[in-house]
């Protein structure tokens, strides 16, 4: 965006926006599993954070093979999570406070207990070809694709004697977009759940729905085997242009999409009315930057990142989107380690580069997601065998390394899933430091992480908390437009300490300064001019002062205007 253009101003780009893992939430009726009224319990927490826009994960009808993702009913509620009545009961609660909704739209694939993959194991002739069928001798498998959650990514079925395509467990068969009554279906799907009133999707793996002609084999050196040809696939473009012509462009809600593998030179295709109509990408570069050569499960070269390349990629993305395209800033999910174990020090400073993770989330252009538990700077916990873990990917994973022979058990692998296992960000919400961390009054359905009397939202809602610097940070953001609209610049990009960027807006720069190390380091930078530097903002007890030949201790943050 140069100074003198307009500013493209929408509600979806000023909002703070917080991810809700709702088993793991509020459990408001004593069956261990959180549930949609204990979410709605917490809409005046979540107010007064300061959040305006909510991601709830699925809360669909489903057997729970991967907890929600796989759906079997997508126009009902799931039994444990309560009704529909509660749910609109939770809508209208959020939209009381001025927070809006988003769901999680899923349709990559379905729960194989889905009417329509019911119908289309009996050949019944409306639904025969919903999903993708092959023919084949029962032990060998269509092609080479390898399944997310280990495996191959087919399965025969006894019933109709074919094999069927899931690129994710094998209870989440994928959906054939090739069908036009498929995409009917959807379309129709989409409109009801926009029809209640809601305000958008993030939309779940949604680069894998274009499978190419012929579904060659792939590269065996990727993993899984195959992404290379249904990632992005070939008529991708063409059936989310549809989906939203159908759909989101009715309406004026927001959609951010799941794309694992995709570039910023992509993005533009699928970003905004120029594009496929998508508002926000969540892509995946910084959440590769720390995995081995062979991917996330790769057991060897795990674990170390460097912060020129983190700086690299996410300036990347800041400067070079489209001039009106814009990006979803995230740090972590429930698919990924808690950020402060994995991005900061959850030991010796936990507290102080948890606030430092919270002010890059928070002053960069972008909408920040925040993901539940980030604003206490809830840590990573500790698995000591395969049977305290509840991931199918990370089970997946483990059962095919001991079936391959790499491994002979958990042990082998324990450092690299205590680093990098799905099921850290599942451990349950730590509300109080009373018995369940204040999650449930039954048994929780996963334990609870052992520091709850330490790390819990009441503690942490005193004094100069994580919490009360997320809540700071969320209030600067509204008060100031240069937070949101303003131009970004990288300063220093090869300091291994200091990430240095400003943002411009107009008249206005802000300097936003991080030690992201564990040592001291002097701020040095004779390119910003910082005679007149107003501190606005910083995560240590003092406020912070004029930067230039300031030292900034261990993840010390400050936030000026110039
Ligand atoms: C991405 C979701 O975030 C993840 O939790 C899920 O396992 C896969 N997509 C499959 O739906």
């Amino acid at each position: 965006m140069s100074i003198d253009q307009p500013i493209d101003r929408q509600w979806w780009k000023e909002v703070t926006a917080y991810q809700i893992y709702p088993r793991s939430f509020n459990d408001s009726n004593g069956d261990g599993v959180g549930d949609i009224p204990g979410i709605t319990e917490k809409v005046g927490y979540l107010d007064s954070l300061g959040i305006d826009l909510l991601w709830l994960c699925p809360v669909y009808d489903s057997p729970n093979a991967d907890n929600g993702y796989d759906i079997r009913d997508y126009q009902s509620i799931m039994d444990e999570f309560g009704t529909i009545d509660d749910w609109e009961a939770l809508l209208a609660e959020l939209h009381d406070h001025d927070i809006r909704l988003i769901m999680d739209l899923v349709v990559n694939h379905t729960s194989d207990e889905h009417e329509w993959f019911e119908q289309s194991r009996r050949r019944n002739s409306k639904y025969e070809d919903y999903y993708y069928w092959r023919d084949g001798p029962p032990d060998e498998p269509p092609n080479n694709w390898g399944s997310f959650m280990g495996g191959s990514a087919w399965t025969y079925d006894e019933r109709r004697e074919q094999w069927y395509l899931h690129l994710f467990d094998e209870r989440q068969p994928d959906l054939n977009w090739r069908n036009p009554a498929v995409r009917d279906d959807i379309a129709s799907m989409v409109t009801w759940w926009l029809e209640k009133g809601i305000d958008g999707f993030r939309i779940d793996a949604i680069n894998y729905i274009s499978k190419p002609d012929g579904l060659p084999d792939g590269d065996t050196e990727l993993s899984p085997t195959g992404i290379d040809v249904f990632g992005h696939g070939p008529r991708i473009h063409e059936y989310l242009r549809e989906l939203y012509d159908r759909t989101f462009a009715n309406y004026d809600v927001v959609t951010i999409a799941e794309m694992a593998g995709t570039t910023v030179d992509m993005a533009g295709d699928y970003l905004g009315e120029d594009g496929d109509g998508l508002d926000m990408i969540f892509h995946f570069e910084h959440m590769d930057l720390d995995v081995g050569p062979g991917g996330r499960w790769d057991t060897e070269g795990w674990g170390e990142w460097s912060l020129a390349e983190f700086k690299e990629i996410m300036s990347r993305w800041q400067t070079e989107l489209g001039e009106d395209d814009w990006n979803a800033i995230y740090l972590g999910n429930h698919d990924q380690p808690r950020i402060v174990s994995r991005f900061g020090d959850d030991e010796a400073y936990r507290e102080e580069s948890a606030k430092l993770l919270a002010t890059f989330l928070l002053t960069t252009r972008g909408t920040p997601f925040l993901y539940q538990g980030d604003e206490i700077g809830m840590t990573n916990t500790e698995f000591t065998s395969l049977d305290g873990l509840d991931d199918p990917m990370t089970i997946g994973f483990i059962e095919d390394l001991i079936a391959e022979g790499t491994i002979d058990s958990f042990e082998d692998v324990r450092d690299l899933v205590n680093y990098m296992s799905r099921d850290h960000s599942r451990t349950p919400m730590q509300w109080f430091a009373e018995t369940n961390a204040g999650f449930t009054e039954g048994d929780p359905w996963f334990p609870i992480a052992e520091n709850y009397q330490e790390i819990n939202v009441e503690a942490a809602r005193t004094g100069e908390s994580i919490w009360n610097h997320y809540q700071s940070l969320i209030a600067l953001r509204d008060e100031l437009e240069v937070l949101v609209y303003g131009e970004y610049e990288l300063y220093l990009p090869d300091d291994e300490q200091l990430y240095t960027y400003t943002r411009t807006l107009g008249e206005e720069t802000v300097l936003v300064v991080l030690n992201w190390s564990d040592e001291p380091v002097t701020f040095d930078v004779g390119a910003i001019e910082t005679d007149d530097a107003e501190p606005i903002l910083g995560n240590y007890e003092e406020s912070p002062d004029n930067p230039q030949g300031r030292e900034f201790r261990p993840y010390e943050t400050g936030i000026y205007r110039l």
